[in-house]
């Protein structure tokens, strides 16, 4: 993982919307921010980043778009965990499309646009005062820290928990139509997985789902981990681009290799795929 930056990347940053170095306006962001997620489920920050920001890490993201992984897939929500010993159409089993293409973090030059607001510690001190935590860290993965998906026509991103703490989003291009971010917050606890209410977010009871308008350049937080969320199929040419920032409580928090195969179809950073398939040149 790239150390941090401690200089905030002014040339992406809304600074006047957004004054983070004035205590007192960063005061009133933050006390905002914290408002949403207790009684929206998530925060938003809407023009966090400008448009010359968003549309230059869009176009670093199309820049690598052949780099990406294509995923094509039917998976379960709890894609991680056995489902075993529950009947077929159980919250457990129930399978959606994820279609979509993902840059890994790896391939991000550490001085380009995505990578010098991923890396920045202010942006990391930013989301934990959001989150009332007292310490945050940037997921030490080399290859799902950071991540930007592409998703084009007929595409969308299936139901699905995430297995870190929080995930931080940051839309850099809406498409024509479709492409919308749905969640119902806080659906589950580490107690009581509330099977039952899972299965009316999967079948898209609007009482237990949201679905905010979110717009290029807003930083969008909310707690992935136990909010089942999904982004509905993309309509029209133009692709929806949306860069993922993970974060933990936890300091050397990695995914597991299955998880690094199924998002990027690699479990390696490709400087270690390169210096291995070196290294076997006899
Ligand atoms: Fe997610």
């Amino acid at each position: 993982m790239p150390d941090g930056l401690t200089a905030p990347p002014q040339d992406l940053i809304d600074a006047a919307r957004y004054p983070l170095a004035d205590a007192a306006a960063r005061a009133r962001i933050v006390a905002a921010g914290r408002k949403g997620l207790a009684h929206e489920g998530c925060a938003m920050l809407p023009r966090f980043v400008t448009p010359a920001g968003t549309a230059a890490m869009a176009a670093e993201a199309m820049r690598l778009l052949p780099r990406s992984n294509r995923r094509d897939l039917q998976l379960c929500a709890y894609a991680n965990q056995s489902a075993d010993g529950f009947p077929a159409d159980h919250p457990r089993r129930r399978v959606s499309p994820f279609r979509q293409h993902v840059i890994g973090a790896d391939d991000f030059a550490p001085d380009g646009p995505v990578m010098r607001l991923y890396r920045w510690d202010g942006l990391t001190r930013l989301v934990a005062d959001l989150l009332e935590l007292p310490a945050l860290h940037r997921v030490a993965d080399p290859l799902l820290s950071c991540n930007v998906t592409i998703m084009g026509e007929g595409d969308q991103h299936g139901w699905h928990f995430d297995s870190n703490d929080f995930v931080v989003s940051l839309l850099l291009q809406a498409p024509e139509r479709g492409g919308h971010f749905v969640f119902a917050p806080g659906i589950r606890s580490e107690s009581d997985p509330n099977y039952d209410r899972v299965a009316r977010a999967l079948d898209g009871d609007p009482a237990v789902l949201r679905m905010p308008e979110v717009s290029p350049g807003t930083l969008a937080l909310f707690r992935g981990k136990h909010s089942i969320h999904r982004v509905t199929p993309i309509e029209g040419a133009r692709p929806r681009i949306i860069a993922l920032f993970s974060y933990d409580r936890r300091p050397d928090m990695n995914f597991t290799e299955r998880s690094r195969m199924n998002v990027l179809g690699r479990s390696r950073p490709r400087a270690a795929t390169a210096q291995t398939a070196g290294g076997k040149g006899t």
